[in-house]
């Protein structure tokens, strides 16, 4: 029985989480969503002074609540990359701390594998599976071959599907973070298909384009300027929303199906070229997408595949897919060493553990 914690803090959700091997024993999270709402996205020096801050009194309390002394926690496990800088240095150098001072193993984590396998978190999977990231920074496909060995088959060549939904989301006058309002906009309209294209569907890659999307939306709103909300509001009143404004839901629950669709067409074109694949795992933050999740529900039964999904909780930033996704490495052998680095964005993430004897 070993006790692991998961630190993440690679973009603007602070989460510490307790596991005691396959149960959750604790698990914390402070979103600054409202800090940079204003800003109309993350602003990276202002996230990490956050995490800074948040970090020993979320740990402090995760302790408290779990009846644990930090002796107790056996392995360290922390979001290594990519993600903002100053923000990973954050969690690294806590990590780093306790570490050295309560003599424990490190486990630097690959935050967009840890996504992935939080869809493992409360369901058994069979492997190999065919992945789907889909968060604020990344849109990925990977062929999971088990729970270790990630394979990269396709990427956004410009925005993240999450940054298309909230750029989409400003567009409109929705507040930040845009993607769950359009997600609950979207469910009160039924889509107009013709109303944008499916980007980037006619090439045979698996690669993604959401810019185009983006571009027809503007285009739209340009010839239209009646659709978009006057003033941002801090609260959406949605029933009020409804009624005022149903052409503002159209063209949500047209932007959704627009990128539900284009998700599923190149998802199902790598289905279709990796053979014996026997699970299907979608996660990120857009994988809480009440309509895109519905999509590739169709898509699980067209080829009688399980599909997974994290719950809600553990679709956007948390501690606990950090600490599942430590633990599963732990328990193959892998550590890193004390110098490791945090990796930022865009920079590919090593594969540079010390390999040790199962324990
Ligand atoms: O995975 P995540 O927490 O951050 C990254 O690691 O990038 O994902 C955040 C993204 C944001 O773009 C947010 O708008 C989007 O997830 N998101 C959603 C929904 N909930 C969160 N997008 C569409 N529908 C949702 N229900
Ligand atoms: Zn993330």
């Amino acid at each position: 029985m070993s006790i692991y914690l998961g630190i993440e803090t690679s973009c603007d959700d602070t989460g510490i989480a307790i596991l005691k091997d396959n149960n959750i024993i604790c698990e914390k999270l402070l979103s600054q969503e409202d800090i940079h709402a204003i800003f109309g996205g993350v602003v990276p020096e202002i996230a990490s002074r956050n995490h800074l801050e948040s970090m020993p009194i979320l740990f402090m309390e995760a302790l408290k609540e779990s009846s644990l002394a930090p002796e107790d926690i056996d392995v360290v496990c922390v979001a290594r990359g990519p993600g903002l800088m100053g923000s990973l240095l954050v969690g690294l150098g806590f990590a780093k701390g306790l570490c050295l001072s309560l003599d424990r193993p490190l486990v630097g984590v690959n935050h967009l594998h840890a996504h992935i396998l939080a869809c493992l978190i409360e369901s058994k999977i069979e492997f190999p599976a065919l992945g789907l990231l889909i968060s604020g920074g990344h849109t990925q496909i990977y062929r999971v071959h088990d729970p270790i060995k990630f394979e990269l088959l396709g990427k956004t060549l410009d925005d993240a599907v999450g940054e298309a939904f909230d750029k989409t989301a400003k567009l409109l006058n929705l507040p930040y973070p845009g993607g769950k309002y359009i997600d609950t906009l979207a469910n009160l309209a039924s889509p107009d298909p013709k109303m944008f294209p499916l980007p980037y569907i006619d090439n045979d890659n698996l690669d993604f384009s959401f810019s185009g999307l983006k571009t027809a939306v503007l285009n739209f709103l340009n010839n239209h300027p009646q659709i978009r909300l006057k003033k941002m509001p801090t609260k959406l009143d949605i029933e009020q929303i409804k009624d005022i404004a149903p052409m503002l839901c159209k063209v949500c629950s047209s932007f959704n199906h627009s990128v539900a669709k284009t998700l599923v067409i190149k998802f199902e074109r790598a289905l279709k070229k990796i053979k014996g694949v026997k699970s299907l795992l979608i996660a990120g933050g857009v994988a809480a997408n009440s309509i895109i999740r519905n999509y590739f529900l169709d898509l699980g039964n067209k080829y009688s595949l399980p599909v997974y999904f994290p719950d809600k909780r553990f679709c956007t930033d948390n501690g606990v897919m950090i600490a599942n996704a430590g633990k599963i490495l732990y328990e193959n052998g892998y550590i890193h060493p004390i110098d490791i680095d945090a990796i930022p964005r865009g920079k590919p993430i090593p594969f540079d553990y010390l390999k040790v004897k199962k324990q």
